[in-house]
């Protein structure tokens, strides 16, 4: 029988008391409805539907980007009309098994659902809700029994007391025969607490006409707890960011403070990575063999090679390093930037759309903008390349072996031959041959006696105020 999925995402989430809708929170760096997005193939569905309404414009077209359907609900009157919205559409792909998630569980268990669904399959049954038991049930709707068989799902704020004393709740979770369960959508009121149409009176209708659901019991609670509210957001995000920790270290990498390290779903690490306390390591990053991290870096979508070192205190963000290179601290590399063997970046490095050649020394207070570094170079403190002319971004290019002294600044369009030497204090605007030394400072002049002439008075010079103000040393 063909498979679909429904995912719920339109609500706010009232409850986040936040103005981004709930789907659109982060979950250790991801919004929480793509965690489902990404997990959700893994049943093998021929589509997914996905319900969007409040922020839209941004939850469709996260849907999209995992290949699933939008659907629109604009107003938004609950669960029960939600779902009465993809009627249309899940009628068109014919007769199919419909299984509904909510868009606020993200960490649903694939392997667990796979093996309900294929329960539910053989039972031939219209329709299989998933419960669980709850020390503190709360908000969750509770479940009335018959045996193995649903009587009523009862939402918290309509149950009597002796209701709300039931441990049993629902998650949220449904399997679905479409068409055939669809049409009672269309007989669910909003005669309740909240005036809304709810999902989960469905349940009621089809025990009445003979036909209840089954119940399937999860076995794992947690991993079906929806996100309601900052608390358990950042509940989930502690469990999970503990597990994917533990997991790395499972794999053979050294965490030295698993309750400080944060490594996000998609970071892939190599047996013999060390991390310090404080480490960050988000989106695509890819650290390989020995690479070791040091305290309070962030890295993002960056790759870094084998036995590099990245001291404390660097940001290193769509940054491919090099082997045996040393960063940091205090480094902060931009999108574009790669670095090839070797290569040293010291303290108060930026570097953005720069390719620095093996063996290159940057050690200290320099952006490399929109530059090439050939092989061997070494950048004096204090070098800017000034890329930006108010309009346009331009290159630096110079070539091997190169030498910049301190304090010079390349006017790009520029280009530096191998082997050159620029002496301290140019800038260099136009290009310099290989094996040239380029100085563009003004000779200096030392004109003695000078201070004495100036400071009237008998005081000693280390005593005088400095000349023209400037600052002491
Ligand atoms: C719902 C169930 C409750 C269950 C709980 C499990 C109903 C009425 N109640 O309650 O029995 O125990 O989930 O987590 O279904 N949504 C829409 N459109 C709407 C309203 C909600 O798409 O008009 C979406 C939300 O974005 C959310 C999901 O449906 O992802 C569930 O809605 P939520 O408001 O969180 O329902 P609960 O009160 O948690
Ligand atoms: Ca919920």
């Amino acid at each position: 029988m063909k498979r679909l999925v429904v995912v719920l995402a339109a609500g706010l989430g009232t409850r986040m008391k936040s103005p981004r809708a709930k789907v659109l929170h982060p979950l250790l760096g991801r919004p929480l409805l793509a965690h489902l997005l990404e997990a959700l193939p893994r049943l093998k569905p021929s589509r997914i539907f996905v319900v969007a309404g409040h922020q839209r414009d941004e939850v469709a077209p996260l849907a999209e980007a995992f290949g699933a359907v939008p659907v629109i609900q604009e107003p938004q009157l609950g669960t029960g009309h939600a779902l009465s919205l993809c009627r249309g559409p899940l009628e068109a792909e014919g007769e199919a098994e419909v299984l509904v998630v909510p868009g606020d569980a993200p960490l649903l268990p694939m392997e667990e659902l796979a093996r309900f669904w294929d329960g539910f399959t053989a039972s031939r049954l219209p329709a299989a809700v998933v419960s669980m038991v709850l020390p503190e049930p709360e908000n969750y709707g509770r479940v009335l029994r018959q045996g193995e068989r649903l009587r009523a799902i009862r939402e918290a704020k309509d149950c009597s007391p002796e209701e709300r004393a039931i441990p049993e709740v629902n998650t949220g979770v449904y399997f679905l025969r479409s068409p055939e369960v669809f049409s009672l959508l269309s007989a669910i009121g909003r005669d309740n607490a909240q005036r809304e149409y709810y999902l989960t009176d469905l349940f009621a209708l089809l025990y009445r006409e003979g036909r209840p659901a089954v119940l399937f019991r999860t076995s794992d609670p947690e991993a079906f707890l929806g996100i309601n509210s900052q608390r358990e957001l950042a509940r989930a995000n502690a469990r999970l960011r503990a597990s994917l920790v533990e997991a790395w270290m499972d794999a053979g990498v050294t965490v030295l403070d698993p309750g400080t390290t944060w490594i996000e779903p998609a970071v892939r690490l190599a047996p013999g990575v060390l991390l310090h306390p404080f480490v960050r390591l988000q989106g695509m990053t890819h650290l390989e063999e020995g690479v070791e991290v040091r305290s309070f870096s962030v890295l993002s979508d960056t790759e870094v090679g084998a036995g590099t070192l990245v001291k404390e205190h660097c940001v290193l963000e769509k940054t491919a390093v090099g082997p045996r290179c040393i960063v940091g601290p205090f480094s902060r590399t931009r999108e574009g930037t790669v670095l090839g063997e070797g290569v040293h970046l010291g303290n108060f490095v930026e570097t953005k759309k720069a390719a620095l050649g093996r063996g290159v020394k940057a050690n200290h207070l320099s952006y490399l903008g929109d530059a090439t570094v050939g092989a061997g170079s070494n950048i004096g403190a204090g070098t800017i390349t000034c890329n930006y002319d108010g309009e346009k971004k331009h290159r630096t290019v110079l070539g091997e072996r190169v030498f910049v002294g301190s304090d010079t600044q390349l006017v790009a369009p520029v280009t530096v031959g191998d082997g050159a030497y620029i002496g301290a204090g140019t800038t260099v605007t136009q290009a310099v041959p290989p094996g040239a030394l380029a100085v563009s400072r003004v000779p200096q002049r030392n004109i003695e006696g000078w201070v004495a002439r100036k400071k009237k008075g008998p005081k000693a010079p280390e005593a005088s105020s400095p000349p023209e103000g400037n600052p002491g040393s």
